[in-house]
């Protein structure tokens, strides 16, 4: 059976995440969240005190076991059978996904997990290399985007509605840093392929951004 294969890609802070995560609700697909694998691997390496060593990350990648698996409360992840769900969204693993996302051997084990994943479910998966690279031949491929303010103002009541202290320009100039480092790292970079449907949500709100992404894969398949 050939299952269907809706590939998201765009930079940090554009809502992929919860918008696929919508998406795949409403059409019945599995939602795969790849920046979470790497985060995974970032936070077995913190935990074993090698984050700032690449060779040692490399040696340790048969030692680390990751699972995903689907509860009623969302996705989880599973690092060496203990869930770690929360765990990875602290911001140090958030600073560590992205130092060990440059690794090639980190991008091959896990490229290859994904890939095998998207064989035997309909799947939504979300990333920076998934049109480029995990799934070339996936029939929806989108680019989803916002402008640097829009995910800066976004990310600012985020923080605010929890009450944490924070900064706008701030979290706007580490927006643009992130940017610039996913687009121009030499291992698999952040890029719109020419095939992908380019999404824009700078002036749209969470609702919209869903039923604009709906739209365009229920166009394609169906
Ligand atoms: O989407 P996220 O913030 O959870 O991703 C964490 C890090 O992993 C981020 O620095 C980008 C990187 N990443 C990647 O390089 N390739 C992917 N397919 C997904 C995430």
């Amino acid at each position: 059976m050939n299952y269907i294969s809706v590939a998201i890609d765009g930079p940090a802070g554009a809502g992929k995440s919860s918008v696929s995560k919508a998406v795949a609700k409403a059409l019945g697909y599995v939602y795969i969240d790849t920046g979470a694998m790497y985060r995974a691997v970032a936070l077995y390496a913190i935990r074993n005190g090698i984050i700032s060593d690449t060779q040692k990350i490399i040696d340790a990648l048969d030692d680390i076991k990751i699972e995903i698996k689907y509860s009623d409360s969302g996705q989880l992840i599973l690092l060496n059978g203990e869930d770690v769900t929360l765990d990875i969204r602290q911001e140090e693993v958030s600073k560590g996904a992205s130092s060990v996302a440059v690794i090639g051997e980190v991008r091959k084990k896990l490229v290859k997990m994904q890939q095998e994943m998207a064989k035997h479910d309909n799947v939504i998966m979300d990333g920076r290399d998934i049109c480029s690279v995990v799934l070339p031949d996936a029939q929806v491929k989108i680019f989803l985007t916002a402008s640097a303010d829009a995910r800066a103002q976004r990310r600012y009541k985020e923080l605010v509605e929890k009450g944490v202290e924070c900064d706008l320009e701030t979290i706007k100039e580490d927006i643009i840093a992130r940017d610039y480092n996913d687009s121009h790292r030499s291992e698999s970079p952040l890029v719109k392929t020419d095939d992908a449907v380019l999404v824009d949500t700078s002036d749209c709100d969470f609702d919209e951004s869903v039923r604009r992404i709906q739209e365009i894969i229920t166009k394609t398949v169906g």
